[in-house]
């Protein structure tokens, strides 16, 4: 059904099923380069994560992408399609997560649902995308009472009313609660299984392993790297992870065997080892000669967020 021909301008070609390239995208704020000569190839049917702290330029990315800013150089193509100069293809076939903020308060969830609908000649039924995401309790509901998680899924649900082919989502569960994560997850899940495309940014590392089929890390409007979560995992910390408690008294300079580098937060002293035994055996004697105690020590393969550490040389505090 989607992509048919119905008769508006932006669904004549049959674009189903395209990727989108992205070449040398660049956007300029004064004297600032927001993103500076991206690369992308995003495949159809799979779920592709931006990556990158705040500032990396991943909303100007999307922005651009979705046709919404206008790029200083670059080029986007979806299919053979030119979206830098056919900006309206993107408008009937993108579906945009806009911030649920933006919703007018005094609208209960079914006129929030029903005021997108109208913005197009074809719609998805309303009743059926209240219930998908589970707001049938919340249809006479005005937007203002609804929780986070609620507002959350009324903005996902807005952006699937046109039956988009490819759906944007900015952060989709920044602020939300484990439960209401998890749920917005399956939701996304779901529009992979349908056969959309989905490009999303997020904050949290564990949703991005979870969700991505690919992922890039960005940051300074530069790709860092791209591929699978865990084929990134694979290329960047092949090794292990020693976790020691922060006030363990670990001098930075310790040469231990099998080390890589030592990571500090607020929460945890990280060790990144390509020889877990060597670096362990080492820790304990160093621990035992300097009377130290090695508080939460605790050992793991790598996670997605050692590498976006590794590849950032940032941690994701906003
Ligand atoms: N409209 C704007 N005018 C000026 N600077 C902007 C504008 N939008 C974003 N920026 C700047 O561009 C950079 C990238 O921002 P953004 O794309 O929002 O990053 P991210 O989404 O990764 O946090 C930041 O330094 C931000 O302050
Ligand atoms: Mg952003």
């Amino acid at each position: 059904m989607r992509g048919g021909p119905n008769g508006s301008p932006g669904r004549r070609e049959n674009l189903a099923g395209s990727a989108l390239r992205v070449r040398g995208l660049t956007k300029r704020y004064g004297s600032l380069t927001a993103v500076d000569g991206l690369d992308l190839d995003i495949a159809p049917s799979a779920i592709f994560g931006l990556l990158g702290p705040n500032g990396a330029g991943k909303t100007t990315t999307l922005e651009m992408v979705e046709g919404l800013r206008r790029p200083d150089a670059g080029s986007i193509l979806y299919g053979d399609v030119d979206l830098v100069r056919r900006p309206e293809v993107a408008r009937h076939r993108f579906g945009i997560q806009l911030q649920s903020s933006s919703f007018f308060p005094l609208l209960t969830v079914e006129e929030t649902i029903q005021l997108f609908a109208d913005l197009y000649p074809r719609s998805l039924p309303v009743p059926d995308l209240i219930d998908r995401f589970g707001l049938g309790d919340k249809r006479a509901a005005r937007v203002q009472g609804l929780s986070g998680g609620q507002r959350q899924r009324l903005a996902v649900a807005s952006a699937l009313v046109h039956d988009p082919e490819v759906v944007f989502l900015d952060e989709p569960t920044a602020g939300l609660d484990p439960q209401a994560r998890r749920n917005l997850w399956d939701l996304v899940s779901d529009f992979r299984r349908e056969g959309r495309t989905v490009i999303l940014t997020t904050h949290y590392m564990d949703e991005a392993e979870y969700l991505c089929d690919t992922v890039a890390v960005v940051d300074h409007g530069r790709v860092l790297d791209v591929g699978s979560p865990q084929d990134l995992i694979r290329r960047h910390l092949p090794g292990a992870v020693i976790e020691l408690a922060p006030d363990v008294a670990l001098p930075d300079g310790l040469p231990l065997p099998g080390l890589n580098r030592i990571d500090r937060s607020e929460e945890r002293i990280a060790l990144e080892t390509g020889s877990l035994e060597e670096t362990l055996v080492g820790l304990v004697t160093w621990a035992r000669e300097a009377g130290q105690h090695l508080t939460g020590l605790s050992t793991r393969g790598a996670t997605l967020e050692d590498v976006f550490l590794k590849l950032t040389g940032r941690s994701l505090r906003d």
